[in-house]
């Protein structure tokens, strides 16, 4: 398997300065270096340049739509070009508001995708429910087939086809969600294992479960979108909406593993990681540095260790 690295430093999905420094960050901590020492093929594609938008004036409550809208629709081609060179896709952001564009562009290039969205939030509000008005807390509902009907098309929005249906999402992790988005998941029948989940059965029971609801019928490329605010505090402290008690450092690496032993990996975003929300070096280097294992579990990396097929002792 191969990894297709895209930067997509973009953060005018939230009101904070700072998630655009990301996929730098995640690169200078060594990604290529450690994914390519595991044994994974790894082309980077560069950081995307996303074009100032002017007169982004809110729509009803939203804000920065068109410079959100413009953002996505180039990281969907984007993500699209590296699925057909037939790479894994990495997108390093930036704001969660970029899953749009990552899944959208996933879609278009391999069809029906299963989707795991582990995150603190369930970024799932329309529009017209959002409280703060703030695109990353919205991605999932431009996405989803089921919500079409209460999601009015913004300006820059016309070119995202729904592509997602609610059976084929799990959320891992939340615990912060608003009660407009509770309502969304419970009349949709999404499934959710909320942190009070993972306390009750575990982070293995949780990904048996994970898998064996998505794989039910047929086994779809899967799509991971990773929110760094899933770990809890004490971990990745450097992100924009830090939520009480998540995922350990453990139970964040597990999931990462099982899903790359599925094989059906397609896909992984990891957004949110925003220096300028570290009060400390050390707060920046542990964000950091767990960004980075997330993804080398995702391509096959085992605490237990590994070696490659064809080596023999010396
Ligand atoms: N639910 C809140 C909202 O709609 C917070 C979303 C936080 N999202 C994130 N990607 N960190 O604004
Ligand atoms: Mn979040
Ligand atoms: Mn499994
Ligand atoms: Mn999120």
């Amino acid at each position: 398997r191969s990894a297709g690295i895209i930067g997509a430093p973009f953060s005018k999905g939230q009101p904070r300065d700072g998630v655009d420094r990301g996929p730098d960050l995640i690169r200078a901590a060594g990604l290529l270096d450690k994914l390519q020492g595991q044994g994974c093929a790894v082309k980077d594609y560069g950081n995307l340049q996303f074009e100032e938008v002017v007169d982004d004036e809110p729509v009803g409550r939203v804000k920065r739509v068109r410079a959100v809208g413009s953002a996505n629709q180039r990281l969907s081609e984007a993500v699209q070009a590296v699925k057909r060179d037939g790479h894994t896709t990495v997108m390093l952001g930036g704001d969660h508001s970029l899953a749009i564009g990552s899944i959208h562009g996933h879609s278009m290039a391999v069809g029906e995708l299963s989707v795991v969205w582990v995150d603190a939030h369930a970024d799932i509000n329309t529009p017209l429910s959002s409280p703060t008005g703030n695109l990353h807390g919205q991605p999932m509902s431009y996405l989803l087939h089921e919500l079409q009907s209460k999601v009015p098309v913004l300006p820059n929005f016309s070119w995202i086809k729904p592509c997602v249906r609610a059976k084929d999402l799990v959320y891992i992790g939340l615990r912060d969600v608003d009660p407009e988005e509770h309502y969304i998941l419970k009349l949709l029948g999404v499934k959710v294992f909320s942190m009070s989940e993972v306390d009750q059965l575990g982070v293995s029971r949780v990904m048996e479960e994970t898998c064996d609801y998505l794989s039910d019928k047929v086994k779809k490329p899967i799509h991971l979108s990773y929110d760094i605010d899933a770990v809890d505090p004490s971990v990745t402290p450097a992100t924009g909406t830090p939520v009480p008690g998540g995922l350990t450092y453990r139970e964040a690496v597990f999931i990462t593993e099982h899903l790359s032993q599925t094989g059906l990996l397609s896909a992984v975003d990891l957004v949110e990681v925003n220096p300028l929300r570290a009060r400390t070096e050390q707060d920046l280097r542990s964000t950091v540095s767990t960004a980075v294992d997330l993804l080398l579990g995702c391509f096959g990396r085992l605490r237990q260790g590994n070696h490659s097929a064809g080596y023999r002792l010396p």
